[in-house]
This record gives C-alpha cells, sequence and structure tokens, in this order.
C-alpha cells in the first residue's frame, strides 16, 4: 500500500538519518539534552522515502515520529547508543545525513541514585563524547555520500567551513539561529549549504518540509 504515490528519484538507494537530540543520564532521574525537536531529520527521511529511498533513522529521544512504516525507525537515548547505531548502519549506507544534536558532552560519573540536594552549589564534571561524523567521516568509501549539519551563532560561515573540512564531509548544512523564525521547536528555518567543491546555496526562510524537498533536489544534483 505503502508504495502508492511514491516516486522513484531516489530509488535503490539506501539512506542514513540521524535526528533529533541526545540524553546523557546525570542520575537515575535527571539527564542532560538539547532543544533539537527532530524534525529536521524526520522531514529528509520523509522526503526520500517518498523518492522511493531505503530509509534507515536513527533517532534520540523524541515526540514526533515519521509518517510511513516503511521508514526503518531506531531509537536511541545517548551519544554512546546513538554512535553505536551509526556505526553499525553506515557500512551499509549510500547516502548518510547526520541532522541529529549530538551531545558534545556527558556527566563523566552517573551517580547510581538520585542526587540529593545538599550545598547552595553543585558541580558536575563533563567528558566530551565521540564525534561520531568525525569518525563516519573517517571510514567514508569513496561511493558513499555523507553530509553534517553545523549550528552556529557566531561566525557562521567559518565555523561550518571548518566543520566540512575536517569532518571529511561532502557537504553541510548551516542552521542559523540568528534569523528570526529559524530554529529549534519551529516550523521553519533557514539554511544555507556549502559543498566540499566551494559551490554554495542559500535558502530562503521555509518550512523544515520544503527545506527537505531543496535539499533532496540539491543532492540529486550531486549523485
Ligand atoms: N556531531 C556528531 N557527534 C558529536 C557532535 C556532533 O556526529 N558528538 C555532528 C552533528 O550531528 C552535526 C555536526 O557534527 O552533523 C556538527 O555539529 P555541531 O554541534 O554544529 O558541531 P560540533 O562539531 O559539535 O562543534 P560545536 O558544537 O563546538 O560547534
Ligand atoms: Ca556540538
Amino acid at each position: 500500500v505503502e508504495n502508492i504515490g511514491r516516486g522513484n528519484k531516489w530509488q535503490g538507494t539506501k539512506v542514513l538519518i540521524s535526528a533529533g537530540p541526545t540524553q546523557e543520564a546525570l542520575d537515575p532521574v535527571r539527564y542532560i539534552s538539547n532543544h533539537s525537536s527532530g524534525k529536521m531529520g524526520i522531514s529528509l527521511a520523509e522526503a526520500f522515502y517518498l523518492q522511493g529511498a531505503e530509509v534507515t533513522v536513527i533517532a534520540g529521544p523524541m515526540a514526533l515520529k515519521p509518517a510511513f512504516l516503511g521508514i526503518h525507525w531506531n531509537k536511541v537515548v545517548s551519544a554512546k547508543e546513538m554512535e553505536e547505531a551509526c556505526l553499525r548502519e553506515f557500512p551499509n549506507s549510500d547516502w548518510t545525513i547526520m541532522a541529529a544534536a549530538v551531545a558534545d558532552y556527558r556527566p563523566a560519573k552517573v551517580a547510581s541514585e538520585k542526587i540529593k540536594k545538599k550545598e547552595n552549589t553543585l558541580e558536575i564534571s563533563l567528558e566530551k563524547t565521540t564525534d561520531i561524523l568525525a569518525n563516519l567521516g573517517s571510514q567514508k568509501r569513496d561511493h558513499q555520500k555523507l553530509i553534517g549539519f553545523a549550528l552556529e551563532t557566531e561566525n557562521e560561515e567559518v565555523h561550518a567551513l571548518d566543520k566540512l573540512q575536517r569532518k571529511k564531509l561532502d557537504a553541510i548544512v548551516l542552521n542559523s539561529l540568528k534569523e528570526p523564525g529559524a530554529g529549534f521547536g519551529l516550523e521553519t528555518n533557514q539554511v544555507q549549504v556549502f559543498h566540499a567543491s566551494g559551490e554554495r546555496h542559500a535558502f530562503s526562510l521555509k518550512s523544515k518540509e520544503a527545506i527537505a524537498q531543496e535539499l533532496l533536489d540539491l543532492f540529486q544534483s550531486w549523485k
């Protein structure tokens, strides 16, 4: 039934998409996380699926779900779990899009019991998580395409281009939090795309679904 109405532009292509935030436990009842809703990743997954791709999503904790049962849907919680799932799926993937907002740091120790309220201040020690995308970039084979996202609030272009190069990506999608109407939890976003070749594209403010469509068309031109 789900094949009805699907296009074929991405038929035969395996697409891996990470989406949403991660949660890093502090104790049995608390965690560190961020405001990612997973909307951009899901919109991309649906757009690829509707053009015939075989789509696998690695999803952090989120309320949203894709509209199609044919999309392979893997839930994870922590950056560590997201890393394991991405490493497992990556060798099998033709196009990988890392849209997840992976935590950069996790609590160095997870308390086994609820942390009790005591002093006026509490210090929590954090340790770096693995950069999943950089890791995938270093494993990437010639036929594989790897796309990252970047979220910046200053020197946006410089930082995005640095990530593009450092993580060995084919392209990076820069999310601007500065633009009114763009960002976490909103229906709209404004992005710029930088390709490793130097090619660049600026999209106007529009719905995340519309951005997903435009990104797909752009990716199509790089096949
Ligand atoms: N990313 C990742 N693993 C991490 C952190 C980030 O795979 N531990 C990926 C994100 O999914 C995104 C890209 O790296 O595709 C850029 O994420 P971003 O947070 O913008 O950049 P960072 O490299 O984490 O640097 P910073 O947060 O300091 O800007
Ligand atoms: Ca980060």
